[in-house]
């Protein structure tokens, strides 16, 4: 297949036309697909008629998938029932296991509203993830667009001073700190055990192209060896760089857009819509970074 590559956003981002994901893809188009995404970070593959089906098989050519089912919560949300057969699928959705919306106060909608947040898909885990694959189904009349976040233009554009003091630096990350940010929704004592926290560094080399990333966000809590509010103050200050305006790509969602982001050199975050009124479905699946942490230090 010839492909169509546009790029979205002076920095990062590229729309790709030309790849039907509802047929099988030849080695040659999944290996310009990931040279597309090493360099642009994010990609947006419009128009792609594909079920949950089609959207792992698409995946899984990159790497072994998360398991959402896995999730306590996930499974009490209705990811798994009569919405979702397939484990992989995570259902980013404000609609229940029947398909009616979710009333603002329900548990299941709070915790995803977490994703408002910049966030990095993962970063709670030891082994990350690579890329997330988010397709949309249902998307409402207005709001619920996606912000990205390019995190090696925003690395690279801190000053000397910043780099030096930033190597050799661990955060926290833990998925319950990202989700008391908001109030809300409060884990039991087995989702806590069964989710423990992770070690990363705060700067990564991204592998696929050679650039240092910045690896924080919401799921960061602290930097190890550091008093809690001094690290606290780093991570916030870090973020605010990093999401300023000139690093950022908003995506307007079409129905059938699959956009494919690499979380070790993005952020992204949900924006508002009216979901109490209408409905907004989108399913993704995650590939997991078996390499774990890597390209560490100056
Ligand atoms: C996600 C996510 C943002 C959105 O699926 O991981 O953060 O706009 N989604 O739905
Ligand atoms: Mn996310």
């Amino acid at each position: 297949m010839d492909l169509a590559i546009r790029q979205l956003h002076p920095l990062f981002a590229a729309e790709i036309r030309g790849a039907d994901l509802s047929r099988n893809i030849d080695p040659a188009t999944r290996n310009a697909i990931e040279h597309a995404m090493d360099e642009y970070a994010i990609c947006v593959l419009p128009e792609q008629t594909i079920d949950d089906e089609r959207q792992v098989a698409f995946s899984r050519l990159y790497g072994p998938l998360e398991n959402a089912s896995a999730v306590v919560h996930q499974r009490k949300a209705g990811v798994i029932g009569p919405r979702v057969k397939l484990p992989e699928i995570f259902d980013i959705s404000n609609v229940d296991e029947n398909g009616n919306l979710l009333a603002g106060n329900d548990a299941r909608w709070q915790y995803r509203q977490a994703n408002e947040l910049w966030h990095s898909d993962s970063s709670f885990r030891q082994k990350s993830s690579t890329w997330s694959l988010l397709h949309a189904r249902v998307i409402p009349p207005s709001g619920g667009d996606t912000f990205f976040a390019d995190t090696r233009a925003a690395y690279d554009a801190l000053s000397e001073a910043m780099k030096k003091k930033l190597d050799g630096l661990e955060a926290e990350h833990s998925i319950w700190y990202s989700r008391s940010l908001r109030g809300g929704y409060v884990p039991t004592d087995d989702e806590r055990a069964a989710r423990p926290p992770a070690h990363h560094p705060l700067v990564r080399r991204h592998p696929g192209s050679g650039r240092r990333a910045l690896f924080i966000a919401s799921h960061a809590s602290h930097i190890i060896g550091w008093p809690a509010d001094e690290g606290r103050a780093l991570l916030d200050e870090l973020l605010a760089f990093a999401t300023q305006p000139r690093f950022v790509y908003v995506h307007k969602w079409r129905v059938g857009d699959l956009v494919i982001w690499d979380n070790r050199c993005t952020l992204h975050r949900a924006s508002e819509f009216e979901s109490n009124a209408h409905k907004r479905e989108m399913r993704r699946t995650t590939i997991i970074d078996t390499r774990g942490d890597f390209g560490v230090g100056l």
